[in-house]
This record gives structure tokens, C-alpha cells and sequence, in this order.
């Protein structure tokens, strides 16, 4: 049985195979496909079997998955467009008999308002409806995802936003890599539908707190209104759709949709979460 990660060129999907091979996953197992190999080549050097799939340009068939295999399909980057460059990959992994599809979703992703979630809820249909055993991940927020605001925070000392009180469960991307790397090495995950986040819950005034801690100088959180925010990030260059996206994610945050815990992610990693002040201060300078 071999386990084949899409997107293994990307951050969550190399931190996957990474992890498998720390799991003691024997990497002729292993099978790292993305659209540029060259960006591959040292896990290749490593025994793992590097393929090309491109979501826009899948074949019917492919040497190198076989009934039996587990897939782990990582949702792409291009927004608007995976619905369909995910039934692509599902239908591969369906006409070669793949044992599983292993799916990293979004919170929630068939109840939710997030603006995000629509694309993934419709991939779990896809999924659902192929008839392959699924695992979804539906993952929370990366901590990561602050790494573009601490540069901010580190020229200006604000994290200016417009989530208000909102909290978010946040996690680092090697948290989420390891709980996949569990469910493909591991059997018993079954149709099981995971939702993953950090432990903690963590405000703004706290992400501004430990961005303090790890620059030595003062940050505050500027609480913004949605106009405000957008006005901000329009300024800053962003074009319209990008600067409506972000705020609409923003009020999701203010929302507390983002804030939810269930634990399910510290279970299947077998220990607590890294706290987001400690990714933070991994940034320091
Ligand atoms: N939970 C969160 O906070 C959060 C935040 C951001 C994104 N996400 C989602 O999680 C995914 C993984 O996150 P990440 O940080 O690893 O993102 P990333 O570094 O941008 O990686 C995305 C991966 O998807 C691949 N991809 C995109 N379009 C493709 C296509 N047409 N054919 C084949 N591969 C394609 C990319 O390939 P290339 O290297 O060739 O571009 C890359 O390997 C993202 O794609 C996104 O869906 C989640």
C-alpha cells in the first residue's frame, strides 16, 4: 500500500511527508506528487517516489496508484477553481480503487458561514458521493497565517484588523501535518470527520501581546470597523476582491467561527497543541 500526498510542493503537504517519514513510514511508500518535481528532488533522494499531477491536467490512470492506496488529497491554493481540480483527483483515486480519500477541509465545512467553506463542503460531497472511504480534516486556522501581520507589527506596533473580540483556535501547520500523517499511517479512520484546531482560543490584544514579547517593543491591536479595514487594506494595495475576502474573514473571526475547540486535533497527535505565543516567538529576531 503506498500513501500518495498531493500538493507536496506546498507547506502543509512537504511538513506531511516529512512526518510520515518520522512516523517511520518507509519512504518507497511514499509517493510526493505537485506540478514542479525539481521543487521534490531531495525527497526523492530520500526513497520517496516523486510524481507530477497537475488538478488541471490529470490523467485516467497512473503507474503509481493502485487499488488499495490511500490518498491525501491537500485542497489547492487557486480559489474559485477547486471544486473541480478536486473531483479530478477523487475521480483518479476512485477509478484506481483507492482504499481512502483523505481530505483537508475547513471548520465546519457543511455548517458554517465562513466564506471559505463552500469549496471544501462541496469536495466532501464530491467525496461522499465517489463512494471511497474518507477521512476529512476539516483544519482550522494555521498560526502562520500571522506571519505577514508580525512583519507589520514589527514596522508599525499595530495589529490593526477588524475581528473585534473574535478568538481564534489557531495551531501550526506542523500540528495539522502530523494529524494527517496519523490518519493516513494508522487504520481506523474510516469516514471519520475530524475538526481540527489548537487548544487555545486566543484574542487579538493577546496575538498583539506575544508579538510584544517576541520584538522587545510595544504592539497594540487598533480595533477597525469592516469599512475601515477594507479602506486600510485598499490602501495598502490589496485589490478589491482580496480586500473583501480578508475582511469577510475578519468578521467570520468577530463571529467566533473561528474560535471553536474540540480537542480533536491534540487526540490524534497524542499531545497538547503548540500554543500560539511559542510559534510567535520561533519568529523573533
Ligand atoms: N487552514 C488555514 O489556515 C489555511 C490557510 C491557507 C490555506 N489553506 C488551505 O490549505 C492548503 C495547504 O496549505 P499550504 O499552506 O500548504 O498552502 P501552499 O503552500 O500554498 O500549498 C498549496 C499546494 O497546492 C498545490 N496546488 C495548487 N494548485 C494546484 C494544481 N492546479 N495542481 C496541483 N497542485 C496544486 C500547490 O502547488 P504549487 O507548489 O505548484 O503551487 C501547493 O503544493 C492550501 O492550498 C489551502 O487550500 C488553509
Amino acid at each position: 500500500m503506498s500513501i500518495v500526498v498531493t500538493g507536496a510542493t506546498g507547506h502543509l503537504g512537504r511538513l506531511v511527508v516529512e512526518s510520515l517519514l518520522d512516523r517511520g513510514v518507509d519512504p518507497a511508500e511514499v509517493v510526493a506528487t505537485g506540478r514542479s518535481v525539481e521543487r521534490l528532488a531531495d525527497l526523492g533522494e530520500r526513497g520517496v517516489r516523486v510524481e507530477r499531477l497537475d488538478f488541471d491536467d490529470v490523467p485516467q490512470d497512473v503507474p503509481w496508484l493502485a487499488a488499495g492506496d490511500v490518498v491525501l488529497l491537500v485542497s489547492g491554493s487557486e480559489v474559485g477553481r477547486r471544486v473541480d481540480q478536486h473531483a479530478a483527483v477523487i475521480g483518479l483515486a476512485q477509478r484506481a480503487g483507492a482504499a481512502r480519500i483523505v481530505y483537508t477541509s475547513a471548520p465546519a465545512a457543511d455548517d458554517t458561514a465562513l466564506v471559505l467553506a463552500p469549496e471544501h463542503a462541496a469536495t466532501e460531497r464530491v467525496i461522499r458521493e465517489s463512494g471511497v472511504p474518507f477521512t476529512f480534516l476539516r483544519n482550522g486556522w494555521y498560526t502562520e497565517n500571522y506571519l505577514p501581520t508580525f512583519e507589520q507589527a514589527a514596522a508599525t506596533g499595530v495589529v490593526a484588523g477588524s475581528a473585534g473580540d473574535g478568538r481564534i483556535a489557531s495551531a501550526p501547520r506542523a500540528d495539522y501535518a502530523e494529524a494527517a500523517a496519523v490518519v493516513l499511517a494508522e487504520p481506523g479512520h474510516e469516514n471519520a470527520v475530524y475538526e481540527l484546531s489548537g487548544d487555545v482560543a486566543w484574542s487579538f490584544d493577546e496575538l498583539a501581546e506575544a508579538f510584544a514579547a517576541a520584538l522587545g517593543r510595544e504592539v497594540a491591536y487598533q480595533r477597525l470597523t469592516s469599512e475601515q479595514h477594507r479602506d486600510v487594506l485598499l490602501g495598502a494595495g490589496l485589490d478589491e476582491g482580496t480586500a473583501g475576502f480578508v475582511v469577510a474573514l475578519d468578521q467570520n473571526a468577530a463571529e467566533g467561527l473561528l474560535a471553536v475547540t474540540t480537542g480533536d486535533l491534540a487526540r490524534l497527535v497524542g499531545r497538547p497543541t503548540v500554543p500560539m505565543p511559542q510559534t510567535v516567538s520561533s519568529w523573533s529576531r
